[in-house]
Formats: C-alpha cells, structure tokens, sequence
C-alpha cells in the first residue's frame, strides 16, 4: 500500500518535473506582423524631442513589466505568464518600426494593446524611437 503511494507520488513528481522542463525550453510562439506594417515608416524624427516624449510615456506605461532598461525586469513581470524578454538582442532592435508599432498598437496576451491608451499615433512612433536607445 505504502509502496504504491510513494510509486504514484514519485511518477507524479516526474511528470511535473519534465513537463517543467519542455516548457521551460519552449522557444516564444511566433508573433506575426502583417506586410503593411512591417514596411511602414516611422514618420517621427528620431530627434531630442521625440526621445523626450517616448521616454516619459516608457516610464508611465511600460516600464511596470518591461523594466527600467527594457530588460524584462520591472516589478510586474514576475506576475506574467509569458516572459517579456530583452529589448537589447537583435531579435528586437533587427525589427522594423512598423513591426514594433505594430505590437505596441494591437498587443497579445500580456502585452496590452495601447491604441487606446494612447491613441496619438505620433506617440506610438517616440515610443519605437524609445526603444531603440534600449538596446544595450
Ligand atoms: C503588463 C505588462 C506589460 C506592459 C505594461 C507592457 N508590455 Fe510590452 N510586452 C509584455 C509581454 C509579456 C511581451 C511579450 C509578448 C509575447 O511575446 O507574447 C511584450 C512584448 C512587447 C513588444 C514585442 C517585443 C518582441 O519581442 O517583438 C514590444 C515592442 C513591447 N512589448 C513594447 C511595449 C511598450 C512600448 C509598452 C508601453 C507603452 C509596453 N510594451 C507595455 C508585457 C507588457
């Protein structure tokens, strides 16, 4: 009897531990970007004032989960069920801005979309300049 509950708890255990594992190792599902957007141009200047206002609307909005250097480090990321990663790796700076005003507009999952929150489009395109200073 005893021997059966410890041979049920340990098979138990190690179903949990591999299916940790498989997750754990589980690469981010694809996000897909629509044509259009990727090839969009960001119309706002890169310039001081722009940086100016996305780094304000970065600190107000993002920063929560996203962290202070775009690391996926703020104090709302540990309560999130998907990893908001690394603005720094090539996997995000080799985006286009379209592609990142895309994501920040419309969002999924954990990422919530900001249309509305911030319905500027202008602003959307300082935050993508925003961004890109992220990328250390
Ligand atoms: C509630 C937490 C949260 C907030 C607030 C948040 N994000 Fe996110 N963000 C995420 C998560 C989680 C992901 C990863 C989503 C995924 O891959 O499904 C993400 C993904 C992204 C991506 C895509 C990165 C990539 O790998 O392609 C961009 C760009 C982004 N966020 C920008 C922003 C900006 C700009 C703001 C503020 C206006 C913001 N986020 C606010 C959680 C957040």
């Amino acid at each position: 009897m005893k021997t059966k509950f410890l041979f049920t708890s340990a098979l138990l255990l190690a179903s949990v531990a591999i299916f940790s594992i498989i997750t754990a190792f589980q690469p981010k599902k694809p996000w897909v970007v629509p044509g259009k957007y990727v090839s969009m141009k960001n119309p706002v200047a890169s310039n001081a004032e722009s940086l100016k206002n996305g780094k304000e609307l970065w600190i107000k909005n993002c920063q929560s989960c996203h962290g202070k250097s775009g690391h996926g480090d703020g104090p709302k990321a540990a309560q999130l069920k998907t990893d908001p990663g690394s603005f720094a790796p090539a996997e995000v700076q080799s985006q286009s801005d379209g592609a990142l005003f895309y994501k920040i507009s419309e969002g999924r999952e954990d990422m919530p979309n900001f249309k509305k929150k911030i319905p500027d489009e202008e602003d959307i395109w300082s935050l993508v300049n925003y961004i890109r200073t992220l990328n250390k």
